[in-house]
């Protein structure tokens, strides 16, 4: 029997394209493991009328550890329209299944490295005083709240009448309180002390295990005082278990300025749901974007790891497939490190940096070509061409 049962949730899209590659690097490097396929995006929505059947959530119980692709999710009146006519009338809302996975499981952390690979193309480069260029080496890793603030879910249009009441208890509320419910539109914005303690507590762990000299909260507690100040304030008592450690503070505006000009001043970065979702884009930019850009949604059971793009449709069908699958397996990387496969995580790593600063194979966005058939002609390297060069340096 293997070490490991890993859950594989390809999804849609090119979901279906780079996670296969992501299996074959992790074979590669003898990784003791089996793989179950399980069932999870918009087929199911059509064909069942829920995107993350019963089945996929028994699979994550019992073994423990996902690799996910990337899902698509549509607005509300695509998904109604789409939806199998048999069970059309009968009550069935679409939901987002990786935001129901993360909640389901409690995947409260999510870890979204931004770390650029010397020699790509893609990295942030910088303009010198004396006209030339130079080019930071960046290196943080975003650590986000991933259950809840403003991705909580609690929200309404036109808020029942108790809601209202509720709200007008606040003095702040009154300049709303005349308008009309239909035109009222209220999204909770909802921390929690445990959850706080628990995100900031990863950070700094990280940041000690990994030789990191500060943890910076990107939040903006000057303006939303109660939520922001309260991850703030927890940053700063987790902080002394860490003395070794300094704590920084900014603003989340602010820092997405910050972050083109001096990014290789930042390290480990700790935030909010939604302005973790933010910065952690901002650095992925920085390094070589979607497809470079990897991520960990971890729980006290369960851990999902995913590439932060989604299933982008366009490239759905194109044969040979020509997304860059390197996102997808740094996202394996860290599901190796998570489990204490840290050799083989570095292995694979270190191969994907030789292929990368080589530059003989490079999928069309590190050539900052345009997507498509055509991109193949114009010298970009496909998906397989990508993965095949990097077992080959394996
Ligand atoms: P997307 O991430 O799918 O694609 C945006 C663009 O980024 C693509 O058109 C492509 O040019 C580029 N791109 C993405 N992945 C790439 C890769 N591996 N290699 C090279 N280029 C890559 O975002 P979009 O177009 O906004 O959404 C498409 C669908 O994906 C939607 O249905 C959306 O809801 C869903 N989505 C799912 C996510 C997930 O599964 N976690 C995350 C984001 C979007
Ligand atoms: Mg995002």
């Amino acid at each position: 029997m293997a070490k490991h049962t890993i859950v594989t949730m390809p999804g849609d899209g090119i979901g279906k394209v780079v996670l296969p590659e992501a299996v074959r690097v992790l074979e590669k490097v003898g990784f003791d493991a089996e793989y179950v396929h399980a069932d999870i995006g918009w087929d199911f929505w059509i064909s069942e009328g829920n995107p993350l059947p019963g089945r996929t959530i028994e699979l994550l119980e019992k073994y423990k550890l996902g690799l996910f692709g990337a899902i698509t999710s549509k607005p509300k009146d695509e998904a109604d329209a789409e939806l199998d006519p048999k069970l059309k009338g009968k009550g069935l809302v679409y939901y987002s299944p990786i935001v129901t996975m993360r909640q389901h499981f409690d995947l409260d952390i999510c870890v979204r490295p931004c770390i650029s690979f010397p020699g790509n193309p893609l990295n942030f480069i910088r303009r010198t005083v004396s006209g030339g260029f130079e080019e930071p080496k960046v290196n943080a890793v975003i650590f986000r709240q991933n259950t809840e603030c403003l991705y909580a879910g609690v929200e309404w249009t036109d808020p029942p009448p108790q809601v209202r009441a509720a709200f007008a208890t606040h003095p702040k509320f009154k300049i709303f309180a005349e308008v009309p419910g239909k035109e009222l539109a209220i999204s909770a914005r909802i921390f929690t002390r445990q959850a706080c303690v628990r995100i900031c507590r990863a950070a700094f762990e990280y940041a000690a295990k990994h030789g990191y000299k500060s943890v910076t909260v990107c939040e903006k507690p000057n303006v939303v005082r109660e939520t922001s100040g309260m991850l703030e304030k927890v940053a700063r008592e987790v902080k002394k278990e860490f003395p070794e450690i300094a704590v920084w503070s900014t603003n989340i505006d602010a820092q997405m300025m910050w972050l083109t000009k001096n990014p290789e001043d930042y390290g480990v970065i700790v935030a909010g749901n939604m302005f973790g979702d933010i910065v952690s884009d901002g650095f992925a930019g920085l390094v070589g974007g979607l497809g470079f850009a990897c991520s960990a949604n971890i729980g006290r059971q369960v851990a999902v790891f995913e590439p932060t793009h989604g299933s982008a449709p366009k490239y759905e069908k194109l044969d040979p497939p020509i997304v860059n699958p390197i996102a997808t397996i740094l996202s394996a990387c860290m599901m190796l490190d998570h489990i204490g496969e840290s050799q083989k995580s570095r292995a694979i790593q270190k191969a994907i940096g030789q292929v990368v600063m080589e530059g003989k194979v490079r999928t069309y966005d590190m050539m900052r070509l345009t997507g498509g058939p055509k991109a193949i002609e114009k010298g970009a390297a496909t998906s397989i061409q990508l993965t095949d060069a990097i077992l080959a340096t394996l």
